[in-house]
């Protein structure tokens, strides 16, 4: 692997079941959970084709085909609003299209989000790439991927994304021991740890749903075994490579920008809410309605 080479493959690890949104996620695929009038999954690939990334990686499973129509061409749709002269839903449709083409590997079992990134592994070879999950969105005016980018070439390790969360919360996220780096924007990562109890937690640096990875986290997953919840979990992969002495590090970015999560019920309400009160057709309306509501 050449160090600073441009990182081309994104990969979205999108098999997970979905339970927290069930039943609305029994025949639906989560990351098309719309959220105001994109699925959330779409606003994902959007942020990865902004940061230049063009190779596209979807780790799908069982009950995932509208993923996949989603982001092909719908021809009669298309004929049907030209017809129409209705060309701003026909963009809109040919955007979800445009975004490029999206290839699929199906992850089979659900194994873990260490297993999903291990599906990747005869797509994405010898080379670092970005792991981009659906349930976290980035609002499009603040940068990470491009900053982790950044740092993966200039450090040639891997790279996670952290957010400071209340000490309560960390039990939701892999947690990060870190150290900060004189002069530089990124920490070294010295530990990570996933899932901990607030006890055990050695930070309230919560992983959040960005990676850039060094291809060397291939041969660790492969020998890494289950771990919480009886999953092969990244955040395991990735304590490894933090912990050996030599080979590619980890590094963190502390993300300050605005973050909307998607993963449970309450944080996808908020992220629909704030999101669609900053849309021009209706923001406004939205939140004087909602002054009036909570009145
Ligand atoms: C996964 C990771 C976890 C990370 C989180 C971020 O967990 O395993 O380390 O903090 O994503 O969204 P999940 O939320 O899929 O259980």
């Amino acid at each position: 692997m050449t160090l600073g080479k441009s990182i081309r493959k994104a990969v979205f690890p999108v098999a997970g079941l979905g339970t927290r949104f069930l039943p609305a996620t029994k025949a639906m695929p989560k990351e098309m959970l719309p959220v105001v009038d994109q699925p959330a999954i779409q606003y994902v690939v959007e942020e990865a084709v902004k940061a230049g990334l063009t190779d596209l990686l979807m780790i799908t499973g069982r009950n995932k085909r509208s993923l996949e129509d989603h982001f092909d061409r719908e021809p009669a749709l298309e004929r049907a609003l030209e017809l129409k002269g209705d060309t701003g839903r026909l963009d809109a449709v040919q955007h979800a299209s445009g975004l490029g083409p999206i290839q699929y590997v199906r992850q089979g079992e659900p194994k873990g989000l260490g297993h999903a990134v291990l599906c990747a592994r005869q797509h994405v070879g010898d080379e670092p790439f970005a792991v981009l999950l659906g349930d976290d969105l980035i609002d499009e005016r603040d940068e990470l991927l491009t900053t982790m980018m950044d740092v993966q070439a200039r450090t040639g390790g891997s790279v996670i994304a952290l957010i400071e969360v209340d000490p309560s919360q960390i039990g939701a996220y892999g947690c990060a021991d870190i150290t900060a780096i004189d002069g530089e924007d990124f920490v070294r990562v010295n530990s990570l740890v996933e899932k901990p109890s607030v006890a055990e937690a050695p930070s309230n640096l919560a992983v959040i749903g960005r990676y850039v990875l060094h291809p060397a986290v291939f041969d660790v997953l492969e020998g890494t075994e289950p771990g919480r919840g009886g999953e092969i979990q990244l955040t395991d992969g990735l304590q490894t490579l933090a912990a050996a002495e030599e080979g590619p590090g980890v590094y963190g970015v502390v993300f300050k920008g605005r973050r909307y999560d998607t993963g449970d019920k309450l944080s996808y309400l908020k992220a629909v809410i704030t999101i669609a009160s900053e849309r021009p057709e209706f923001g406004e309306d939205l939140k004087s309605w909602m002054k009036g509501f909570l009145n």
